[in-house]
């Protein structure tokens, strides 16, 4: 039988890449797999909700059932701030920074962003949903509490960052910078085991995934890109949990993409909970990620902690080829336009 490696124990071999690394980091990471595995039996008791009462109202004893995306965001923050491994957490359902107070005397230098349960839209119906967390390096001096401007950082900032998909396998994936690996919950022992050891994006592939439903609400040159791939007779596949389309994109190639619509002029998926990290996975498994004014997502400057951007990523190839497809459609900017 082949020797396993669990997430632990992967998380704990690593730690020696990092010459200044205290065990924070490493800390940080194990937390976020309990946290998860917590979720997640959650998330597999979610198709019991005639039994048990549906999620934000109420079960048979009259007690609330609290909506998921609430419960994971208690109990990530729950298990987070125990242990105090970060001192800063920012959430997409808390609309300012939540700060960690120093567990047994120890500053932690990092802190944690995160969307706690994405697609959150697909759990009455028992499709996958998914968890998205970034990871920084605090830039306020440790004797200071941590303010709005620790979490204000670009993408390429990040120190680590990764997703859970609780899908028909829950799976944890994440980067600490150097590559993408894969570790898949074996419910039997209830760990997280190594499954995909230094994931690679496929160069290119057969899906793109984008919500087509609002083609009308698209900018046009984003319509004749949409039409180029229906014409190139791509598979359309959208599950409506980002980390679920970005989960098959990951493996077998594909372009997604959210772009702006006259609802959301700027994009609606969030930049410091979900494009970043993302954008962080994808691009260390060889992947990119752009907005749709084709600036690279990582360089992206951040002055909101709820900032939302217009974003494609995917397989390097196809988001090149959409990336030089808009810019040969796109009309030209007033004064590109010859004199009359
Ligand atoms: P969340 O559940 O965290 O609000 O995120 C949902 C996001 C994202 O996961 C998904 O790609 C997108 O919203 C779906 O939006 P549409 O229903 O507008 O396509
Ligand atoms: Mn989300
Ligand atoms: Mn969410």
């Amino acid at each position: 039988m082949s020797e396993i490696t669990t997430l632990d124990e992967f998380i704990i071999q690593r730690q020696k890449d990092f010459s200044y690394a205290t065990g924070e980091l490493t800390g940080l990471l194990r937390d976020i797999g309990v946290a998860a595995k917590i979720v997640n039996r959650e998330v597999n008791k979610a198709g019991l909700v005639n039994i048990l009462g549906s999620y934000g109202g109420s079960n048979e004893s009259g007690d609330d059932v609290k909506k998921l995306d609430i419960f994971a965001n208690e109990k990530f923050i729950k298990c987070l701030s125990n242990s105090g491994e970060c001192c800063g957490i920012a959430s997409e359902e808390n609309e300012d920074i939540i700060p960690v107070d120093p567990v047994d005397g120890k500053e932690s230098k990092y802190i944690l962003v995160m969307d706690p349960l994405d697609g959150s839209s697909n759990i009455d119906v028992n499709v996958s949903v998914g968890t998205i967390f970034g990871i920084y390096r605090r830039v306020s001096s440790s004797d200071q509490s941590v303010s709005k401007k620790d979490f204000l950082q670009k993408g390429k900032e990040l120190v680590a960052a990764g997703y859970v998909l609780y899908g028909t396998s829950t799976m944890l994936v994440y980067s600490t910078g150097r590559g993408v690996n894969g570790f898949t919950l074996d419910p039997s022992i209830g760990e997280f085991c190594l499954s995909h050891r230094d994931m690679q994006i496929p160069e290119k592939g057969v899906y793109y995934s984008v919500n087509q439903g609002y083609y009308l609400k698209f900018d046009v040159e984003m319509r004749r890109y949409i039409d180029y791939c229906s014409d190139l007779n791509l598979r359309l596949r959208y599950i409506g949990s980002m980390v679920s389309d970005i989960h098959r994109i990951l493996f077998q190639g594909g372009i997604f993409l959210y772009p702006n619509t006259r609802k959301y002029p700027k994009g609606k998926l969030r930049l410091l909970y979900e494009c970043n990290p993302i954008a962080f996975i994808v691009e260390q498994a060889g992947g990119r990620a752009i907005n749709c004014k084709l600036e690279d997502i990582l360089e992206l400057p951040v002055h909101e902690l709820h900032q939302r951007s217009s974003v494609v990523i995917g397989s390097p190839q196809m988001v090149e080829e959409m990336k030089e497809f808009i810019q040969k459609y796109q009309e030209p900017s007033s004064s590109e336009l010859p004199k009359a």
